[in-house]
């Protein structure tokens, strides 16, 4: 049996927590798709790891898949292997050859794109780390491979072939100049091929490149198990999400299957976790309809929607719950949790099980909001409609719940849910019931022992 952890949100709901939570029971950890956009934490024995590519299985000493589904930033990769060696890992991580590589053009073009999308207010608000961009070239079928670094004259016919179409787009359609850039070598074709060749033998001396689909089956055929590490979450799905704010590739539990090569059936024998939040967070831009406050000109071209005016309580869980980004530092905008989003999430990914985190962070408020409904042209909606145009125009219907109080989360993590304090499990019960999914876990905190736990979703058959 497998495990699939899915972010139900916008991202950032505590994924990497339940890595490293459930990941006991696991031999492999594999992430299916996205690249260093990713920053999931794992808070254990008073030390805080920060993962972007490396799965957060490592905490634990579990091997690391990357599949075919990721981007790939060999830079990125070495530099944080080498940072968690430093806190006393050793990240044994496999990459697939199938996965992409993220190029240094690839960032340079991420970070000019926006800067044009934003002279309309149109900006995504990325990561800055080249995710569109290559996820581009995978799809136009001029992308290079983990596998292509291997092969000297692959990679220099694949660089002579792209990286010339890549310098005119920056030159010809974006005006800039390529020898002002702060690495003008992103655009040359033997600067590029020298440092990616090596990287290639690198990987190569390391073992660290496979073949991701037959990896984890002969894995799975040794008796080992396997657990799947989503990054990103629902709402930014490139297919499910709210388009085009979102992320270029598909966190969504199907992605699983396409993004490590093997087959839907083995993902879903398993246990497929919906990891929710117990309010919303977002960083980058699009509509929020139960946002409350918002930080200055993160939403480009929509009005704040549902309690918008509340810019006070949404600073006060920003700041309880430390709501800053994990890649970027960026402040990440707060809201009440959202039904008609996670109607749309639970359907989208169909959760054998939900995880319920920052129920911490709750505490001490008079009342709890959630929005239970939107409101769109007279009509009541029960989930999040497909244009971004038309959620953008959502005003949220909200159900209140009394607060709880602060409370020793540690001993309540001990006691088990029914210390949980009671307007919490409410709460917790009324979500569980809307999604048709039992919860599993509870997250009362950010460390591995601040977790109320439920159920177990093992890995083992
Ligand atoms: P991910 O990207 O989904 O892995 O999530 P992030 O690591 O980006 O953001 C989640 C943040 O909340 C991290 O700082 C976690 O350590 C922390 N966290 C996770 N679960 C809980 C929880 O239940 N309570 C509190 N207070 N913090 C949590
Ligand atoms: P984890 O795995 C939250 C958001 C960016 C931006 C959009 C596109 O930690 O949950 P990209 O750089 O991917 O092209 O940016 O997606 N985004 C995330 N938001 N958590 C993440 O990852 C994210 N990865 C990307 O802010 O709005
Ligand atoms: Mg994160």
């Amino acid at each position: 049996m497998t495990v699939t952890i899915v972010g139900a949100q916008l991202g950032d709901e505590g994924k990497g927590g339940v890595v490293d939570l459930y990941g006991d029971t696991a031999d492999v950890v594999a992430r299916y798709q996205g690249g260093d956009n990713a920053g999931h934490t794992v808070v254990h024995d008073g030390e805080k790891y920060k993962l972007s590519l490396v799965p957060s299985g490592a905490v634990r000493g579990k091997v690391g898949v990357l599949g075919n589904g990721c981007v790939i930033n060999p830079r990125t990769l070495f530099d944080e292997i080498e940072t968690l060696q430093k806190k006393g890992l050793d990240p044994d991580v496999r990459v697939a050859e199938r996965a992409h590589v993220i190029l240094p053009f690839h960032r340079v073009l991420d970070g000019i794109e926006e800067d044009v999308k934003s002279e309309d207010d149109q900006e995504v608000g990325t990561t800055g780390r080249g995710i569109g961009p290559t996820y581009e070239d995978k799809a136009g079928r001029r992308g290079v491979r983990i596998g292509d670094l291997l092969d000297p004259e692959v990679l220099r016919d694949r660089l002579e072939y792209v990286v010339p179409q890549k310098r005119a787009l920056i030159e010809e359609v974006y005006g800039a100049d390529v020898s002002d850039l702060d690495d003008p070598d992103a655009f040359d074709v033997d600067a590029l091929f020298e440092e990616y060749r090596e990287i290639g033998e690198r990987l190569a001396e390391q073992n660290m490149t496979v073949n991701a689909s037959a990896f984890l089956t002969d894995a799975m055929a040794d008796g080992e198990t396997v657990m799947f590490e989503g990054a990103q979450g629902t709402i930014i799905d490139i297919d499910h999400g709210n388009y085009p704010y979102v992320t270029s590739s598909n966190p969504t539990a199907g992605g699983a299957a396409v993004g490590t090569g093997l087959s839907p059936n083995v993902i879903a024998d398993g246990e497929i976790i919906g990891i929710v939040k117990g309010y919303l967070t977002r960083v980058g831009s699009g509509p929020l309809p139960t946002e409350l406050g918002g930080v200055e000109g993160d939403t480009p071209g929509y009005d704040k929607q549902g309690d918008g005016e509340n810019e006070e309580l949404a600073t006060y869980i920003r700041e309880e719950g430390g709501e800053y980004g994990t890649v970027t530092g960026r402040p990440r905008r707060v809201g009440w949790l959202d039904m008609p989003m996670l109607r749309h999430s639970a359907r989208v990914n169909g959760f054998t099980g939900l995880t319920i985190n920052h129920i911490d962070v709750l505490a001490g408020l008079d009342e709890v909001k959630i929005g239970h409904s939107y409101e769109l042209d007279g009509e009541e909606l029960l989930a999040m409609p497909p244009t971004t145009e038309e959620w953008g125009r959502c005003e949220a219907t909200f159900k209140t719940f009394d607060g709880w109080d602060d409370v020793d989360w540690a001993a309540v993590a001990e006691e088990g849910y029914d210390a949980i304090p009671e307007n919490a499990r409410t709460y917790l019960e009324y979500i569980s019931d809307e999604l048709d999914a039992p919860i599993y876990a509870v997250g009362v905190g950010p460390g591995r022992e601040e977790t109320v736990v439920v159920e177990t979703p093992t890995t083992a058959e």
